[in-house]
């Protein structure tokens, strides 16, 4: 890809609304900007109560002198659309518009999020706002993407026309026919079939774990009304404004909303991210970052936006750790080497009144350009500008973690292996963090994703596989592939059913040579021990009682009644190779068990606690190292690499504590 003409967004979430009556301070700002490298500010996500300040009667006039201003001090726009906080005029005119909790109550009028995706009022209202916006600022020349409401929250509305409509998305995907609802849900279960489908309600939280199976069609349904919600809201501005990408900020591994199914309806992937850098480990912080740098990715396989993350402190965190030097730069390289072409801040300035006034800013209430903060974000803006080569670069991913939302609702919800923390996200985490720690970049993918070029597969704790997954795994490992599965894989399929015949899932078992029959879960402090290669390890959480069939023994247990038996099998099927872990452990049996199956790659690792990442160009590949160490670490760099500017480089050198250094290799 040649990307000649690009150059790295830097910016923040802009809110000149709140500063109408300093006129002073939005001139001093745009000074500021410039002076910090910015080139890009988010408007107008909050601003519906300015910009209509009773029904129908628009106004934007601040909107049109801040967007001009910024024009013309040379700073793009990304522009919000206002749906995520609705004014009270319309909460008090239209009550329909807000949600209805578990507990059939609307939720009271708060001026943020919580609106009833289905309502058509909050709707049509949006709908207008949004097609004034798009006829007015669709086709300038200073905005340069959509930003569609913010943050979705997807926990789901109880009223009754989200209940009618999920009842209709039930009728539809069952052809009608309530039968069939009823068996594939095994519903004759304590006596749970509907007679019609009126008697169908949206499962509360309490009764969940009972129909386990339409709890899951409504997460589903509840998606996939947030994606139905987003497109009638951006469906003006396509219309008015069809030249201008969109985007919605996500946020992460957000529990409730499965990000896979939005990816085909935006053009740019961006994301709100808040590590709690110095409150917890940094490291630790690092692997999780990265884990959705390349989560987000991997969803279209391009760069992405930091759309969010603050210069400082987080003030809805305990305790209200502050960014510690060299933090903004240090985690800006760490995003960019994982592909984002964006690093976007929230907020520019700190709000005078209201709940973040607290929350940090670029420009703090001193109102300074001499401030610690101000002045790191001055070199970020520096350092992206000397770099902007890198942006719009690919990555090249040979190993890809499968983390899936379905999975993760229904084994959230199930009364099954040692209750309510399954800890599903932490575990693909722990299988991540071995190819992280070692700079091996990673795509996440899910489980509907495209595997075959892939030369190492992970589905970690997988519960909920699908028909068509296990024929993609067969498909894979037949050809070639390694495919690594652990504990509690393919016990049920896509309506939560269990697979009969023992686990794993049908052909699982020939792939991977084994019969599974128990799995055990284990009280915390209990372990069992477990041995591989002569050194020992031990099993925490879960065990499983495994018979190999055709499959290698490479760990076996050593205590308790599963003594003799396997923990760990490779079996060979096809070209490939499948290797199946049957219980937990605290990472160390991790770390030995991928030492050995990517030795067989190439990869380069820098130094403990120091991460690479790799960006790709038609002529060049940039490696951009990471010292998430407090203090200087000494690297060692492969071959040919040279500093961007092209001059050479010692093959070692030290790298200060939270320090960056971005190299390049001409090909
Ligand atoms: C979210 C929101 C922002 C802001 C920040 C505060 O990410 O999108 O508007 O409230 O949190 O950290
Ligand atoms: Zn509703």
């Amino acid at each position: 890809m040649s990307q000649k003409n690009l150059v790295f967004l830097l910016g923040g979430d802009f809110s000149p609304e709140q500063w109408q009556d300093y006129p002073e301070i939005l001139e001093k700002d745009i000074t500021l900007m410039k002076q910090a490298g910015c080139n890009v500010m988010t408007l107008g996500m909050f601003a519906w109560s300015v910009l209509e300040k009773t029904e129908g009667n628009y106004d934007f006039s601040f909107l049109d002198e801040a967007i001009e201003r910024l024009y013309a001090g040379g700073i793009s726009v990304i522009l919000g659309t206002p749906s995520a906080a609705m004014p009270y005029w319309l909460a008090k005119k239209y009550p329909e518009a807000a949600r209805v909790d578990e507990n059939m109550m609307r939720e009271a009028c708060v001026p943020r999020a919580f609106f009833c995706p289905s309502s058509p009022v909050y709707r049509q209202k949006v709908r207008a706002i949004n097609e004034q916006l798009a006829k007015r600022y669709g086709n300038h020349p200073a905005v340069i993407l959509w930003h569609i409401s913010n943050e979705y929250q997807g926990i789901g509305c109880y009223c009754e026309n989200c209940q009618n409509k999920f009842r209709e998305w039930l009728k539809k995907k069952y052809n009608n026919d309530l039968n069939l609802l009823n068996r594939t849900l095994w519903n004759n279960f304590w006596s749970g079939d509907f007679s019609s489908w009126d008697e169908i309600d949206i499962p509360k939280p309490k009764s969940r774990t009972y129909g386990t199976g339409l709890y899951l069609e409504w997460k589903r349904f509840t998606t996939e009304l947030y994606v139905d919600f987003m497109c009638a809201e951006a469906e003006p501005i396509r219309r008015f404004s069809p030249n201008i990408p969109i985007t919605t900020n996500f946020h992460g591994c957000f529990f409730d909303l499965d990000y896979h199914k939005f990816k085909d309806y935006v053009d740019i992937i961006s994301w709100d991210i808040y590590p709690r850098w110095h409150s917890n480990n940094v490291i630790d912080e690092a692997v999780k970052a990265g884990f959705t740098y390349d989560m987000c990715r991997s969803f279209l396989h391009k760069p992405f936006y930091i759309m969010e993350n603050t210069p400082n402190v987080a003030n809805f965190e305990t305790p209200n750790t502050t960014k510690r030097p060299n933090m903004n730069i240090l985690s800006s390289v760490q995003a960019v080497g994982h592909g984002a072409d964006m690093i976007g801040y929230f907020q520019w300035r700190q709000s005078r009144g209201g709940y973040e006034k607290t929350h940090g800013a670029i420009v703090d209430h001193s109102g300074r350009d001499d401030t610690r903060i101000f002045k790191e974000i001055c070199n970020l803006g520096k350092l992206l500008a000397e770099n902007k080569e890198i942006c719009g670069t690919s990555q090249k991913a040979e190993v890809a973690i499968i983390y899936d939302w379905e999975t993760r609702w229904t084994l959230d919800n199930i009364v099954a292996f040692g209750g309510k923390n399954k800890k599903y996200l932490d575990t693909c985490l722990k299988h991540y963090a071995y190819f992280r720690r070692n700079s091996i970049d990673v795509d996440i993918i899910g489980q509907d994703s495209d595997i075959s070029k892939y030369k190492i597969v992970i589905a970690p704790m997988l519960y909920l596989i699908k028909h068509s997954t296990i024929e993609r795994f067969c498909e894979y490992t037949k050809n070639g592939g390694t495919l690594v599965a652990t504990y509690i894989t393919g016990i049920v399929d896509e309506n939560d059913m269990c697979y009969l015949g023992g686990f794993p899932a049908d052909e699982l078992k020939d792939v991977f040579g084994i019969w599974a029959e128990e799995t055990d879960s284990l009280k915390s402090g209990i372990t069992v021990k477990v041995c591989a290669d002569e050194e020992e390890f031990e099993a925490v959480d879960y065990c499983e009682y495994i018979h190999s069939v055709t499959a290698d023994i490479i760990a076996t247990f050593e205590s308790d009644y599963f003594k003799g038996m396997p923990a760990a099998l490779r079996n060979s099927y096809g070209k490939g190779t499948a290797y199946y872990i049957g219980f937990r452990d605290n990472g160390k049996y991790l770390n030995h068990f991928y030492d050995k199956i990517t030795h067989e790659f190439e990869h380069y690792s820098p130094a403990d606690g120091v991460f690479s990442s790799k960006r790709f160009s038609d002529d060049a590949e940039y490696l951009l190292l990471q010292n998430f160490n407090a203090e200087n670490t000494t690297v060692k760099i492969p071959p040919d690499y040279c500093a961007p500017d092209g001059r050479p480089m010692p093959e070692t050198f030290d790298i200060p504590g939270y320090g960056v250094k971005i190299l390049k290799n001409r090909k």
